[in-house]
């Protein structure tokens, strides 16, 4: 049995994500979850909310709440959302719970024990009409890498430059748009990280498997120049994690706490101590997954991700770990999405444009937006959603192909047998082909499910639903039985079979459909079909199913107009 470490890039906390941030990150990692648990694997599955950072405060602020309740209160929305969409996570942590602070002060000091630490006094823009100290994102001007005019002070949304505020030309405040600003001199740590390029370009050089997508951008800003700068990894807001080296004060850091992008990923680690006190477990049960001299050396670690969140994880938290000189798992490999553009447009959070994870769940039961977008993942390329191409094809796949099967069997069957698998006739050369069909399939598709290629794999479902469609079609019970019923019971015997198969199968993308097509045959029966004959053998003769509603309604072209047009302007 392997044993999977499985991670999704932890949401920023303030507000609710949109169908683009889903599909980069969590339902990806959810379905490579969901399929290693089918196969019999050790999984844990973390994810989190990001607590800290600016963006944090601003929006307490203008939710008028102390920013402690604000996250509290949003970390549970997020959480009931998270469910909505069937987000198997072992655990949804907190990056501001108290295991975070405490290994987040914990890497800090080992890094300023082994000399990676310095102090500088630096100077940072400060907003004479906000009053405060203008970090990162709340800095916005125009990138000098490429010159998009909205880049934020951390990093440039157009060209994924890592940024400090101060390389901004024409800076102004995010919060106010004032350009009342000035510079003020303040002091900080720096992680000396220039001095890993070498040992951190060894390590993306071994991991010759990993998408170009994630290993060209991590190149990029390993080697363009700059990308390896030694980082500013402290911050003068009030939220966030107090500056401290290990568990002891650090001299002229009174007041300040870790840059957000510091502690953010080492919630990852965090994340598995509080999955551990969750469910009254020792240091031991979360440390096997993460400590390679505690067990954590036969896990496979995989990290799933938008593109812009790359460097932070192929430079930035690499440089951590390594720099701890602990024996901390590294991340084995990295899958990276591209963007999921929306009708035309991009999908914004800060413009409200596109369709919200809560919205969509308004609208439509979870599983056809999973099978829509991990079908339509933007792995090679950006992808766009229209609701023409979402309609067209949860309609084609869902409802005529695998809800129209089901349907189709299970309803002739109990009509011309009874509300039972059928025992008479044998498999003759038609069953065996299909089986045969049905066998090659399948082993395509878990090869492609062990890749993460995850539009290949639904495009392998979708032809194992169509060869069970194409096979009824010739095979035609509906006429076989007016001649030869018993040929149509041993027909309709495998096709019933065929029922309890796809929910096994399609579990990792309609986990919702699977089970009540599990429930319909009256069976608990989800091994993964290692065997394909024998899966298709499970229900015997006798066996009592029962016909399940209509597993899926298509979407009509007035829904269809309607959400478009609901959906067409700005949330705000
Ligand atoms: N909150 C970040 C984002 O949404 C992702 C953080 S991932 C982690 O872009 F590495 F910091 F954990
Ligand atoms: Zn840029």
């Amino acid at each position: 049995m392997a044993r999977h470490l499985i991670t999704s890039a932890i949401p920023y906390i303030n507000g609710i994500k949109h169908l683009g941030n889903l599909v980069g990150s969590q339902l990806p990692a959810d379905l490579y979850a969901r399929y290693q648990r089918a196969r019999g694997n050790e999984v844990l599955f973390l994810c989190a909310t990001d607590e800290h950072g600016t963006p944090a405060e601003l929006a307490a602020k203008k939710a008028g709440k102390p920013v402690a309740d604000y996250c509290a209160e949003m970390h549970q929305v997020q959480t009931d959302i998270a469910r909505g969409f069937r987000l198997s996570f072992d655990h949804f942590g907190r990056s501001s719970s108290p295991q975070n602070h405490r290994l987040t002060q914990h890497f800090a000091g080992k890094l300023a024990d082994n000399d990676l630490i310095r102090e500088v006094s630096e100077k940072q823009v400060y907003s004479i009409t906000d009053g405060r100290f203008l970090p990162d994102r709340y800095i916005e001007g125009t990138c000098p890498n490429c010159g998009y005019d909205k880049a934020r002070g951390d990093q440039c949304e157009n060209c994924t430059k890592q940024l400090d505020p101060t390389d901004l030309i024409e800076p102004r405040s995010a919060i106010s748009g004032s350009t009342d600003l000035e510079v003020r001199e303040t002091k900080h740590l720096y992680l000396m990280q220039s001095g890993m390029r070498d040992q951190l370009n060894a390590w993306i050089d071994s991991k010759e498997d990993w998408p170009l997508l994630t290993t060209s951008i991590a190149r990029k800003w390993l080697n363009d120049g700059d990308g390896l700068q030694d980082r500013g990894i402290t911050r003068d807001l009030d939220w966030g994690i107090p500056v401290k080296r290990g568990d002891q004060p650090w001299p002229g850091m009174e007041g300040k706490v870790f840059y957000v992008w510091f502690d953010a990923p080492i919630e990852y680690i965090a994340c598995a101590g509080e999955w551990a006190e969750a469910h009254g477990l020792d240091d031991a049960a979360w440390q096997r997954w993460w400590r390679t001299d505690k067990g954590a050396d036969n896990v496979r670690y995989t990290q799933f991700m938008g593109k812009d969140n790359v460097p932070f994880h192929t430079l930035s938290f690499p440089a951590t770990i390594l720099g701890s000189g602990e024996p901390w798992k590294l991340v084995d490999y990295i899958k990276s999405f591209n963007y999921l553009n929306y009708d035309g447009g991009q999908f914004s959070t800060s413009q409200g444009r596109g369709v919200f994870m809560d919205q969509a769940l308004d609208i439509l039961p979870p599983d056809y937006w999973r099978w829509w977008l991990l079908s339509h993942a933007p792995e090679s390329s950006d992808s766009e959603f229209t609701w023409e191409n979402f309609q067209t094809s949860v309609n084609k796949d869902l409802a005529d192909v695998l809800g129209n099967f089901v349907s189709r069997v299970t309803k002739f069957c109990r009509s011309k047998f009874g509300e039972a698998v059928p025992d008479a006739g044998e498999f003759g050369p038609e069953e065996q082909a299909l089986i045969d069909s049905i066998t090659t399939r399948v082993r395509a598709y878990e090869a492609h499910m062990e890749a993460m290629d995850v539009r290949k794999s639904a495009a392998e479902l979708r032809g194992i639903w169509v060869a069970g469609n194409e096979y009824l079609q010739s095979v035609a019970p509906w006429t076989t039985f007016k001649t030869d019923p018993d040929k149509a019971a041993a027909q309709i015997r495998l096709a019933l079979n065929l029922v309890r198969l796809y929910a096994v199968l399609s579990a990792p993308f309609v986990p919702d459909a699977a089970a009540d097509m599990l429930a319909a045959m009256q069976t608990d029966d989800d091994s993964w079909p290692d065997d394909v004959p024998a899966a298709l053998e499970v229900l015997k003769p006798g066996h009592a199913f029962a016909v399940p509603e209509v597993a899926f309604a298509k979407i009509s072209d007035e829904q269809r107009e309607d959400w478009q047009a609901r959906f067409s302007g700005v949330r705000t």
